[in-house]
């Protein structure tokens, strides 16, 4: 199973970096699994602790992968990392083993601290229309332009039907960056 959460890292300088990554379970914890090249893997490297951030704000997961990574943050309470004050809950991890890779490191993790901070108040087709979009966004560089086009009129009917303000501004950013890409040269 994958979770799909709000990765925070600390860089050496002691800078906070931001990125939506999937988790993937395991018996014993997580593993993060970044693609080359990656802050959050030279940041993993330099210190192996990460924060797991649960969020339903949907607007985190499209502002990173529009070059809107400055969220509010505080320290994490066991590991040296930070927590995204948007999170209903946090996991807080430390690095036990890396299984190296030329294209994907995985860095398996175990759970040192657990804390939840609000209520989850239910799915939102939007919520999950954005994430999608924002996979989407992700590999433009890869997929086949009809192939984007034809996912993206079908998650716009459920950000038309079912979204709040900020499910449409994150719709809007992606939708922006895809335009982008577009005229490209
Ligand atoms: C929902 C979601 C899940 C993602 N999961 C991964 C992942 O598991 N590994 C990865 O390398 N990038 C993943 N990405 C893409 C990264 O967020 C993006 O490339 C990011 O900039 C990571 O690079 P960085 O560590 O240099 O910031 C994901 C993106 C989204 C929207």
């Amino acid at each position: 199973m994958i979770r799909e959460t709000i990765v925070t890292t600390l860089a050496p300088s002691g800078a906070v970096h931001i990125a939506p990554i999937g988790l993937i379970e395991e018996p014993e914890g997580f593993v993060i699994a970044p693609f080359r090249p990656s802050q959050t893997l030279e940041n993993l490297r330099a210190n192996p602790h990460a924060v797991a951030n649960y969020t339903d704000d949907v607007l985190i997961f499209a502002g990173c992968l529009t070059g809107r990574r400055d969220w509010p943050t505080r320290p994490a309470a066991r590991v040296p990392g930070a927590v995204l004050d948007a999170a209903l809950a946090h996991a807080e991890l430390a690095v036990t083993h890396v299984s190296e890779h030329p294209e994907r490191p995985r860095f398996h993790c175990k759970v040192v601290h657990e804390a939840s901070h609000a209520p989850f108040r239910g799915f939102n087709r939007a919520q999950a229309a954005v994430v999608e979009a924002a996979i989407l966004v992700s590999r433009l560089d890869l997929l086949p332009r009809e192939k984007v086009e034809k996912e993206i009129a079908y998650l716009r009917i459920a950000v038309d039907k079912t979204a709040g303000p900020r499910e449409r501004q994150a719709w809007d950013w992606l939708m922006e960056r895809i335009s982008a890409f577009r005229q490209k040269p």
